[in-house]
C-alpha cells in the first residue's frame, strides 16, 4: 500500500520572506483559500508574534480555511506561543509550529545557548504549546548542519514532550541528496519513538538542491514536504510545491506515494502568486514556467505532432495549462466572458463579474483579439486586491529626444479629483513625480521591469514597481496596452498599498 504525503505550504511565511514580497491581509485569504482549493494540507499563514499584520492575517485566515490546517510559526518562547494561539483562535484545525536552532554554529554564535539548555528549552515550550492543542510541529532550525547524535536527542525530547511533528530543516540548502536520504534514514533508526511523529523536511535551494533533497527525503520515509508556490522564499527560496508533486506524480512507479492535491490548480496558483508577489516566474521554471511545454526545435515539433510522449513526460492539462482555444473579441458578451474565466479556473461573484467585465470591454476596444494570456492579466490584476484609495481619472504626456519630459495626472480621492503636473527624465519618471505630489508620498524606486503578458503588437504589457518605504520594499503593479499608463497604474498601486497597510510598514 503506498504511502501518504503530506503538503505544508509555507509561502504566506516563509514565501513572503522573499526580498520584495509584501502580502496584505486580503491578499493572505485569497490565497490561502487557492492553496485550499488547490488541497494542500497544512497552510503555515504566518509568524503570530512578528506584527499586528502576521497576526491579523492568520487570524482571518483561519476564520476562512475550513480544510485544511492552519499554523503559525513561533519561537520557542511563552510570549510567542501564547500570541500564535490566540491567533489561530478560530482555526477549525490549528497547529502550533515551534522552531529552536539546533547546529552548534547557531547555538554558540546566536541564540549563545549550550547544547543543554537547547535540550530544556525544546523540552519545556514544546510541553507548554501542548497544553493549548495536540497538533504541535517542532523544527529543528539548521539540522543539516546538527551532528547527527545531538538530532536524535532533540528528537526524541521533541517527541516525549508531545511533539506529533518533527521537521528536518535544510534551513541554508546545504545538504545533497545522498546525504539528506542517509540522515533521514538515520533519524528514522536511531530515535525509538520516532512512529509516534511524523517525519517531514523543510528544504531550502540555495545550491539548487531543494526539490532533490525533498524527493530524497521522500523515498527515504519523510512524510511531509515543506514547501512554497514557484519556490517562494528566503534566499533562494523554498522547495517548489509544482515541481515536488508534478516528480511524485510522473514517477509513480519509483516514489509509490499518494497526497491529497488536485494537480489542475497549479498553474492557477503559480500565476496567482506571481501577480500577487509581483516575482515573475522565470520562462524555463519547470512546470510552470512559460516555455515548460513549448518546443521550439522542428524535430521536437514534429514528434511532438506526431505523438505528444515523444517529448512530453506531463499532459499540460494535468497541471490545468490552458490552450487558448476560444479568442473572445469586442462583440463578446458577457455570459461567454464568464464561461471562459469559469475554464480558466476562476469563480466570480456578481461585483467582480462586473469589473472584470468593464475591464475586459476596455480592452476589447484596443485589441482585436482577447486570448486566454489577456483574460488572465485582467483576472489577475482584479485579484491584487488593494484597496483605490487614490484612483486614476486621466493622464497626459509630452515627451521627445529634444524636449523636457512633462507629465499631468489626475488622481480622485474620496470623489475629490486633483491634478498636478510634473516634469521628469522620461515620462514615467515625471508621472511618478506628479502622483508623488498629489498623494503626499516620495517613494525611493528599487526597481523596475516590463514585460508583454500577452501577444501580438496590441499585446498587455505588465510592469512592476519596486519601492522603499520605511524599512520595507513596496510593490505595485500595472497593467494596459499602454506601457506608460501600466507604469502610472503600478506606482499608484504600490502607493495604495501603502497608504492601506500603514500601521504595518512603521
Ligand atoms: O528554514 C528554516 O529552518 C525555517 C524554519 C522556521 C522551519 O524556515
Ligand atoms: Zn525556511
Amino acid at each position: 500500500m503506498s504511502r501518504q504525503i503530506k503538503l505544508f505550504d509555507t509561502t504566506l511565511r516563509d514565501g513572503e520572506q522573499t526580498a520584495g514580497v509584501n502580502f496584505n491581509l486580503h491578499e493572505k485569504v485569497q490565497i490561502a483559500k487557492q492553496l485550499e482549493k488547490l488541497g494542500v494540507d497544512i497552510i503555515e499563514a504566518g509568524f503570530a508574534i512578528t506584527s499586528k499584520g502576521d497576526f491579523n492575517a492568520i487570524h482571518a485566515v483561519s476564520e476562512h480555511i475550513h480544510d485544511a490546517v492552519v499554523a503559525s510559526l513561533c519561537r520557542c518562547r511563552e510570549v510567542d506561543i501564547d500570541t500564535a494561539f490566540r491567533a489561530l483562535q478560530r482555526a477549525v484545525s490549528p497547529r502550533l509550529h515551534l522552531v529552536l536552532a539546533t547546529s552548534d554554529i547557531h547555538l554558540k554564535h546566536k541564540l549563545k545557548i549550550t547544547r543543554e539548555q537547547c535540550v530544556e528549552q525544546v523540552d519545556k515550550m514544546v510541553r507548554y504549546a501542548k497544553h493549548y492543542m495536540s497538533d504541535v510541529q517542532f523544527s529543528l532550525e539548521d539540522a543539516t548542519r546538527t551532528a547527527p547524535e545531538f538530532i536524535y536527542r532533540v528528537v526524541d525530547t521533541a517527541i516525549k514532550a508531545g511533539a506529533t511533528t518533527i521537521n528536518i530543516p535544510d534551513t541554508v540548502g546545504y545538504i545533497q541528496p545522498f546525504e539528506f536520504a542517509k540522515l533521514i534514514e538515520d533519524i528514522r533508526a536511531n530515535v525509538p519513538d520516532i512512529d509516534k511523529a511524523e517525519l517531514a523536511v523543510h528544504c531550502h535551494n540555495d545550491l539548487g538542491q531543494a526539490v532533490a533533497n525533498t524527493l530524497a527525503a521522500i523515498k527515504a520515509g519523510a512524510v511531509q514536504a515543506e514547501v512554497a508556490i514557484n519556490g517562494l522564499g528566503e534566499r533562494a527560496g523554498n522547495c517548489a510545491l509544482e515541481e515536488v508533486v508534478m516528480a511524485l506524480r510522473t514517477r509513480n512507479d519509483y516514489y509509490d506515494v499518494r497526497y491529497n492535491l488536485d494537480t489542475t490548480q497549479i498553474m492557477r496558483t503559480s500565476k496567482l502568486i506571481s501577480v500577487i508577489s509581483g516575482m515573475e516566474v522565470a520562462p524555463t521554471k519547470p512546470i510552470v514556467g512559460k516555455n515548460a511545454f513549448a518546443h521550439e526545435s522542428g524535430i521536437h515539433q514534429h514528434g511532438v505532432l506526431a505523438e505528444p510522449t515523444t517529448y512530453e513526460i506531463m499532459e499540460p492539462s494535468s497541471i490545468g495549462r490552458s490552450q487558448n482555444i476560444i479568442a473572445l473579441g469586442k462583440l463578446s458578451g458577457r455570459h461567454a466572458f464568464e464561461q471562459n474565466a469559469q475554464a480558466l479556473g476562476y469563480d466570480l461573484d456578481t461585483d467582480e463579474l462586473d469589473v472584470a467585465f468593464e475591464k475586459f470591454k476596455k480592452l476589447a476596444d484596443k485589441k482585436k483579439e482577447i486570448h486566454d494570456d489577456d483574460i488572465e492579466a485582467i483576472l489577475g490584476e482584479k485579484t491584487s486586491v488593494v484597496p483605490e484609495i487614490y484612483s486614476l481619472i486621466s493622464f497626459q504626456f509630452a515627451s521627445g529626444n529634444n524636449m523636457i519630459s512633462t507629465a499631468t495626472i489626475e488622481l480622485e480621492r474620496d470623489g475629490v479629483s486633483t491634478t498636478e503636473a510634473a516634469v521628469g527624465d522620461g515620462p514615467v519618471d515625471a508621472a511618478f513625480k506628479a502622483i508623488s505630489r498629489i498623494c503626499g508620498l516620495e517613494l525611493h524606486i528599487i526597481d523596475y521591469s516590463l514585460r508583454g503578458v500577452t501577444q501580438g503588437q496590441d499585446a498587455l504589457g505588465s510592469v512592476s514597481v519596486t519601492t522603499q518605504y520605511a524599512t520595507k520594499h513596496v510593490k505595485g503593479i500595472g497593467i494596459s496596452t499602454d506601457i506608460i499608463e501600466a507604469s502610472v497604474r503600478a506606482y499608484l498601486n504600490c502607493i495604495n498599498r501603502i497608504l492601506s497597510n500603514m500601521g504595518e510598514y512603521r
